[in-house]
């Protein structure tokens, strides 16, 4: 956020901070609860990140220093909140309040998991591996949806407008969607003995080996890495994924092919994680609502600088017409006679 590692007051405030703002308005409970029982929980994230613009009208000060930090502290708070809603929502569970006492990942583990205790503690090395995703999650570059971000947020408009269009191009399957995407392909593969049928399939160009591949890792992709590290100390609470067997073996066979190898295809991020994901038992459709969830620290970053570039302009493409040079206008009463 402000280009350098906290001092320990400055951390401690930060923490303060973030903590004490993980409510929301009774207001977006109400409406997120107007959602259909199998509405998508990214949807239902888009929409509410969005609508918080509407209970925050000053957001649109985006000049004043002093108010784009509050909404970054609000909107990085209240994330978890709204993420684990999605998930009860679709679960038919009633939404569990944030709990101020537990940290930042212990809260939302809580809110997504918590029934009739007390207190929900989570394993700890539980809350360590999803703490790992998170930073590992925060921030990479100009992909997809933090071109979104900026694109958008180039308008000048409030940053939960701008982080909501996000969250929208964090959805699709060949952004932060490929995670869900890999389940169920795995699922879809079912067993080792289908894999080379896949394998063949993917070749023939009918479709994707998901969580392969990376506009920019053309060797590997170093998240990979931290991650299948993650994933043991994950199963070692959960015990281990049956798909993980169909994960590796499908890994193996794919890098040791020509169509993979010369195209220089890796396992990327999404890859495992969606492994992980399982394990804590999320549905699929939860996997991005996590991604979204760290990534929102580093979108807001990209915002807050954007919004403080003198030489930044409007966000608009250059186009370029490839379409007839001369096409003559037709009334529809003639073209449809
Ligand atoms: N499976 C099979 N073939 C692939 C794959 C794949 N996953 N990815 C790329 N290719 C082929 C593609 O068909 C093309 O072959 P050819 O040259 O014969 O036409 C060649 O590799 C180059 O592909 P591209 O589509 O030009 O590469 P790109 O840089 O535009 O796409 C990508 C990058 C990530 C969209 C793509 O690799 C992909 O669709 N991967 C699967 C989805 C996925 O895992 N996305 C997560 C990305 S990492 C996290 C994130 O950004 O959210």
């Amino acid at each position: 956020m402000h280009g350098a590692l906290p001092s320990k007051a400055e951390y401690d405030a930060w923490v303060h901070e973030i903590t004490y703002h993980t409510f929301v308005h009774e207001n977006v409970k109400g409406f997120m609860e107007g959602f259909r029982y199998d509405a998508h929980p990214m949807g239902m994230l888009m929409a509410s990140v969005g609508a918080l613009s509407t209970f925050y009208p000053d957001a649109g000060n985006i000049s004043d220093a002093d108010n784009r930090h509050m909404q970054i502290v609000r909107m990085i708070a209240k994330m978890p909140t709204l993420g684990a809603w999605s998930f009860r929502n679709a679960q038919g569970k009633p939404f569990i309040y944030p709990d101020n006492d537990l940290s930042y990942t212990a809260n939302f583990l809580s809110m997504l998991f918590k029934m009739s205790e007390q207190k929900y503690e989570a394993d700890e090395r539980l809350v360590k591996a999803l703490d790992v995703l998170f930073i590992l999650h925060a921030d990479h570059e100009q992909n997809c949806s933090t071109n979104a971000v900026r694109s958008v947020g180039s308008s000048q408009v409030d940053p939960y407008s701008a982080v909501s269009a996000g969250v929208g191009a964090l959805y699709g399957p060949l952004h932060g969607g490929a995670n869900e995407a890999v389940l169920k392909m795995l699922r879809r593969i079912g067993s080792k003995e289908n894999i080379p049928a896949f394998i063949q399939g993917v070749k023939d160009g009918n479709e994707r080996l998901m969580g392969f591949g990376h506009r920019v890792y053309k060797n590997f992709d170093p998240r990979a890495t931290i991650i299948k590290k993650a994933c043991d100390d994950v199963f070692e609470v959960t015990g281990v994924n049956p798909l993980l067997e169909i994960a590796k073996e499908l890994e193996k066979i794919a890098l040791e092919d020509e169509y993979f190898i010369s195209r220089k295809l890796y396992p990327n991020v999404d890859f495992y994680s969606g492994l992980i994901y399982e394990a804590f038992q999320f549905p699929p459709e939860m996997f991005t609502v996590l991604f979204a969830i760290g990534r929102t620290p580093g979108w807001l970053a990209q915002w807050s600088e954007l919004v403080q570039d003198k030489e930044q302009k409007i966000a608009r493409p250059k186009q370029i017409y490839t379409g007839e040079r001369r096409l003559n206008f037709v009334p529809a009463s003639e073209r449809w006679a």
